[in-house]
């Protein structure tokens, strides 16, 4: 029998590729979704089959898919040159004008130099490098311990790994880094404390005073947390905490890094999560939404403190070593100066802060109409449907029970793709979907529990 072109994928990849975040195996059983197209909220499989893109590709295509002005930019740029370096003594046209155009629109958090790289975790990997050697600059070497939220996300490199807040991505592959601590999230559904939200935000942002005060400040160098933790489950803290979080960072002379992967140019509904709770972080990490996936890239941003221990130094410890090949790729760059520049025209912060709040509304009655839905939250275009076995001991489902994956499988079935993550559903769609196109998504989100949680 003759295969088709898309069974012959499926097969092929099964034989030939791991993924992330799977085992190898499922794969083979079960071959991925193999998406040929895409155009704005929407994409298409190989199969023919057309979904909203629930997920935005994974949380990064803000600008939509397909868009006419990022790839005219990319090959704009590949015309002129395709790749060169940035390592000591070299750099490219894009990678200067991006890096003013981010400090342009991080003027009001103070932020003065970029450093780029490839992606989520590069950009994590170097603030905590970059935290590091600037506590070497200002005297100050035993600063080497981080501090970061349980339920916290923050990539996939041996230093993210260290800081990241969920068992499932630590266990494996330690041992980890020592001196990295994890104190609870501020988690209004899930935590022992109180209800109200105030009081939890002082309740968790005094865990991190008190962690400072034992471990003696002058031996952290960085507390990192995102601004809505994504991958934990769109947990959103309260209002009080980031500027009381920055309070207690400064009180102990410590970095607050804001890990903005996901929440930077947007998605939580302001420019930064951070600058959305009214805070100044020290080092913004970005990626995703930089250049809404296109091309790959990565950027860690300081601030003019951070700068300033750098302009005071010449010495060896000043030397930057640490970079990858990459860093600051012109392609990349270019792309993300299109991508910037659709963020700002379109008003895409604001446009995520209007469909969130529709998308919110829409799928909030699913609350009461279905069993398994314990709560649904969310910021701006990141919501959580979060399933429990039993709503009044909010205990969440048993992840084992594939539930998340059926309800996902169905509602693809109805047209969009979500993501299922153990005991949540995540939706995180393009920054430039309408009005009917969140429409659907509840609509066949909401078909999809009639269909499974009768
Ligand atoms: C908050 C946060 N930090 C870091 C990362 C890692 O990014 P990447 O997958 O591009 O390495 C992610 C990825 O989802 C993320 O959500």
């Amino acid at each position: 029998m003759v295969m088709n072109n898309a069974n012959r994928l499926k097969e092929l990849n099964g034989r030939v590729q791991w993924h992330p975040m799977t085992h190898p195996n499922k794969s083979v059983n079960q071959p991925p979704l193999i998406m040929v197209k895409g155009d704005g909220a929407f994409v298409e499989d190989i199969d023919g089959n057309r979904y909203v893109d629930g997920l935005g590709g994974l949380w990064n295509v803000n600008v939509g898919h397909n868009r006419a002005e990022v790839k005219q930019a990319i090959v704009e740029q590949m015309e002129k040159i395709c790749y060169y370096s940035s390592f000591d003594g070299m750099a490219t046209a894009p990678s200067i004008e991006l890096a003013a155009r981010i400090l342009e629109i991080a003027g009001p958090e103070d932020m003065a130099k970029v450093f780029f790289s490839s992606g989520g975790s590069d950009a994590v990997e170097s603030a905590l490098k970059l935290s590091r050697q600037y506590w070497k600059l200002m005297g100050q070497p035993e600063k080497t311990k981080f501090v970061s939220l349980k339920q916290g996300y923050h990539g996939v490199h041996m230093g993210g790994v260290s800081i990241n807040g969920s068992p499932a991505f630590r266990g494996t592959y330690a041992p980890l880094l020592p001196g990295c601590f994890q104190i609870d999230t501020p988690w209004l559904y899930r935590n022992p404390w109180t209800e109200d939200p105030e009081e939890l935000g002082r309740i968790c942002a005094a865990q991190l005073d008190r962690l400072l005060e034992f471990e003696g400040g002058n031996t952290v160098a960085a507390f990192i947390a995102e601004p809505v933790q994504g991958a934990g489950g769109v947990i959103v803290p309260p209002a009080n905490y980031w500027p009381l979080i920055r309070e207690v960072c400064d009180r102990h002379n410590v970095l607050l890094i804001a890990d903005e992967v996901v929440t930077g140019f947007g998605r939580s509904g302001s420019m930064f999560g951070s600058r959305g709770w009214g805070v100044k972080p020290d080092i913004l990490c970005l990626a995703k939404g930089i250049t809404s996936g296109y091309v790959p890239l990565g950027a860690t941003v300081l601030n003019k403190r951070i700068a300033a221990a750098w302009d005071a130094d010449n010495s060896f410890t000043g030397v930057i070593m640490h970079g990858y090949t990459y860093s600051g790729h012109p392609v990349a760059c270019a792309a993300a100066l299109a991508c910037l520049d659709i963020v700002e025209k379109e008003d895409l912060p604001a446009n995520a802060a209007k469909q969130g709040a529709r998308l919110l509304a829409g799928l909030k009655p699913l609350e009461q109409s279905a069993r398994a839905v314990g709560e649904v939250r969310g910021k701006g275009l990141m919501l959580a449907v979060d399933l429990v076995a039993d709503k009044k001991t909010r205990a969440p489902i048993n992840p084992q029970d594939g539930f998340a994956d059926r309800i996902a499988e169905q509602a693809r079935r109805f047209g969009a793709i979500v993501r299922p993550v153990g005991t949540k559903l995540i939706l995180s769609p393009v920054l430039v979907i309408k009005d009917e196109e969140v429409d659907l998504l509840v609509s066949a989100l909401t078909k999809a529990f009639e269909v499974c949680d009768a």
